[in-house]
């Protein structure tokens, strides 16, 4: 048996060793390369597929696997929003994603990003540069003063509320559907409007469909309080980038803590020296402003993430070959 995996990078390759050394019988090919029409040409000979990119997984990428007869394909992450589920069905592929692979990665980094502005790190930051270590106009808000809507109430999202409680914040929370413990606790409001009428800082961690790109638009932001901060660990694609713009220019919206950018492959993932040589206006807009914290989406990007990633992914991929049903196949169907 032979699996292949795309993307490997030199952080992942020590727990890549491992799970050779406790997987004798098979063998494991890798590039650093992504999966692209070009790079699947790699995987000759192998069985399955293990993958993570950010990038769409183009229909002629996967038609090279198919005609390589490989059926399995294995993603090292959560969201797999960058395939066309007509072309993995076209093409009698299984996938399967791994759904929990440090949920606590993700939400620290979301209450991080969420601390940063409310104590105007950034802003303290540009002064200390600046040599100046005085205190105003720099004063900042506590979690417990705050009122903190959670979207979502997934693995992540979850995570988030009860690092929250912990400071002491308050949290109302919204998911299409309920959790029993966040049930329990009454924290759920009826309708997003209401959740955005309610909430002094707003969190996304739901996953990215047709249906709710661009959920944060205009009209969302004209519901939300004056003063609103707006954090995305999600996807950047939910959040209309022009309204946000919109709404940090006018002060509606106090700041943003965005680990994920709508169109972010242009921009993440390189070295530009200075933010005035990012080869993309909007996010150079959102990047210039002291009130916007940007990071490269690596809210997952701890030890324990990429251990648990390139274990549970490969894992799969071998159950996948030898013709078992992990319980982590992604329902291409829906
Ligand atoms: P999850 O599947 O456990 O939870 C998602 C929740 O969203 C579910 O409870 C679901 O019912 C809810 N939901 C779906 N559509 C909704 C909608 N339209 N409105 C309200 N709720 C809706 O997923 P998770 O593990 O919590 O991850 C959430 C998302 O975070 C992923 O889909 C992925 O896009 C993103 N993510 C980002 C990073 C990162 O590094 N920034 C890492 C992992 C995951
Ligand atoms: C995910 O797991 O869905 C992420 O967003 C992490 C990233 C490495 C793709």
């Amino acid at each position: 048996m032979k699996i292949f995996a795309y993307g490997i990078r030199e952080d992942e390759e020590p727990s890549l060793r491992k799970w050779e050394e406790a997987n004798p019988n098979i063998e494991v090919g890798f590039t650093k390369y992504t999966l692209t029409a070009d790079s699947a040409r790699l995987a000759e000979g192998s069985d399955g597929v293990v993958t993570l990119q950010t990038s769409p997984y183009t229909r002629k990428a996967l038609e090279v696997l198919n005609k390589l007869g490989i059926k399995y394909i294995s993603i090292r992450n959560v969201g797999f929003d960058n395939f066309n589920f007509k072309d993995l069905n076209d093409l009698g592929f299984t996938l399967t994603n791994v759904p929990v692979y440090s949920p606590n990665a993700i939400a620290e980094h979301t209450v991080l990003l969420m601390g940063r502005l409310l104590r105007r790190v950034p802003e303290f930051d540009e002064k200390f540069d600046n040599g100046d270590f005085t205190w105003a106009p720099t004063i900042g808000k506590e979690y417990r003063e705050q009122t903190v809507g959670v979207v979502g109430t997934g693995h992540i999202g979850r995570v988030v509320i009860k690092i929250l409680q912990g400071f002491g914040a308050k949290v109302v929370a919204y998911d299409v559907y309920h959790n029993d413990d966040i049930e329990k606790q009454g924290l759920y409001v009826d309708s997003l409007e209401e959740l955005y009428k309610q909430s002094d800082i707003i969190t996304l961690h739901v996953p990215l469909f047709d249906s709710n790109k661009y959920m944060i638009n205009d009209k969302a932001i004209s519901q939300m309080k004056d003063g609103v901060y707006i954090i995305n660990c999600a996807r950047g694609e939910l959040i209309d980038t022009d309204a946000l713009i919109k709404g940090l220019d006018s002060g509606k919206v106090a700041g943003a803590g965005l680990d994920v950018l709508d169109n972010e492959n242009s921009v993440f993932g390189k070295v530009w020296s200075s933010i005035d040589n990012i080869p993309n206006e909007k996010i150079k807009n959102l990047a210039k402003r002291t009130n916007v914290i940007i990071t490269p989406h690596s809210a997952f990007y701890t030890e324990t993430a990429i251990h648990n990633m390139i274990t549970t992914s490969f894992d799969s991929n071998k159950a996948l070959i030898e013709g078992l049903k992990p319980n982590n196949i992604v329902d291409t169907t829906k």
